[in-house]
């Protein structure tokens, strides 16, 4: 019998700063997904506590993952299909995140899962880099290597200070009298294929003009006159910077600091990036006014979903949305005990 367990992550602060190789402040959540069960049999058989209809498929697939059915089992058939695994597994997923569209990258939380659980020799980079290639053959959008990266290597009480270029991780703790609050904008993240992978070739775009964004300065974009690539430039450049004016934040225990930090990330990805929405908007200015709260901004890849917020301990929210108090934990495990 095994039994895996991968977190969902939220990020504090560097958002669309991966995929080039930029600086990220996530923490792996102690909410997550656990994949149990046993290899073997020769097909993938699957239930869900989320989902009502089981997955059984005979192996190996015949042919696209995108084809089958029911849909939620497209993503396990992409793994099973990219590892060319035929041994059979047959098991259980249950979940801890809320389903779908919360931005707390759930699909990279059972990626990892099942990987772990379908077992092979690899470490965390590997396992991340793994987990995001098949992400992206499933789903088209050519994500980064945060939410893969932060799932493997959650450190229970820490946030996870992630150089993109090196895959460096240096856990980061976070301050006492500190609250992370994760919450939704009351409108499902879509993290439409076009404006993500639009973003991503707009700053490969300005790379080939003015270098690498991670070693760029404000002022080297001077030279792009297409206003549009400027803007773009100016929010990557300048989250890299926030990242590392976070880590000095928490470090020093400057919530109010650390809060007006979140503010500007967020403004700069409504307006320089815009990856935004009126919803995100509105949601992320009502957080920022309630009392207790150092401040808030949007959270993962934007076009809806969640956002994070810093708290004093103790503050509750009066709203309608789902909301947590966000705890952070360790990362993506695997154990087997005799059947
Ligand atoms: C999504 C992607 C990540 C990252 C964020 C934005 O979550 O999967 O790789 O690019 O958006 O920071």
């Amino acid at each position: 019998m095994i039994t895996s367990f991968a977190p969902g992550r939220v990020n504090l602060i560097g958002e669309h700063t991966d995929y080039t190789g930029g600086l990220v402040l996530p923490m792996a959540l102690t909410m997550g997904i656990t994949v149990s069960g046993s290899v073997g049999g020769g097909r993938l058989t699957l239930s869900s506590s989320q989902q009502s209809e089981v997955l059984d498929l005979v192996l190996p697939i015949d042919g696209s993952a995108s084809a089958v059915d029911p849909p939620w089992g497209r993503y396990l058939a992409a793994v099973v299909s990219s590892l060319d695994f035929t041994e059979g597994f047959d098991g259980s997923i249950d979940s801890t995140l809320p389903a779908g569209g919360t931005g707390l990258s759930s699909s990279s939380a059972l990626t990892v899962a099942v990987l772990l659980a379908l077992g092979g020799d690899r470490d965390r980079h590997e396992l991340a880099q793994l987990a995001r290639d098949i992400e992206a053959e499933a789903t088209g959008v050519r994500s980064g290597i945060m939410d893969q990266l932060s799932s493997v290597s959650g450190v229970d009480g820490h946030a996870l200070l992630i150089d993109c270029r090196t895959l460096d991780v240096t856990p980061t703790p976070l301050p006492e009298g500190l609250d992370v609050l994760v919450v939704h904008s009351g409108q499902p993240r879509i993290l439409a294929d076009s404006e993500y992978n639009e973003r991503r070739a707009s700053c490969e775009a300005l790379e080939t003009m003015i270098g690498p964004l991670r070693d760029a300065t404000l002022d080297d974009l001077g030279q792009v006159s297409d206003e549009r690539l400027r803007s773009r430039g100016r929010h990557v450049i300048s989250e890299n910077a926030r990242v590392h004016a976070m880590v000095d934040a928490l470090a020093a225990g400057d919530l109010p600091l650390a809060g007006e930090i979140l503010g500007e990330g967020h403004r700069s990805l409504a307006d320089d990036y815009e990856v935004s929405t009126p919803i995100v908007d509105a949601q992320a200015a009502k957080l920022s006014a309630t009392p207790g709260i150092y401040g808030a901004r949007l959270t993962g890849g934007g076009f809806g979903g969640s956002l994070v917020a810093f708290a004093e301990p103790g503050v509750e929210l009066d709203i309608d949305e789902w909301w947590i108090r966000a705890e952070p934990g360790p990362g993506a495990s695997v154990s087997s005990t005799p059947d």
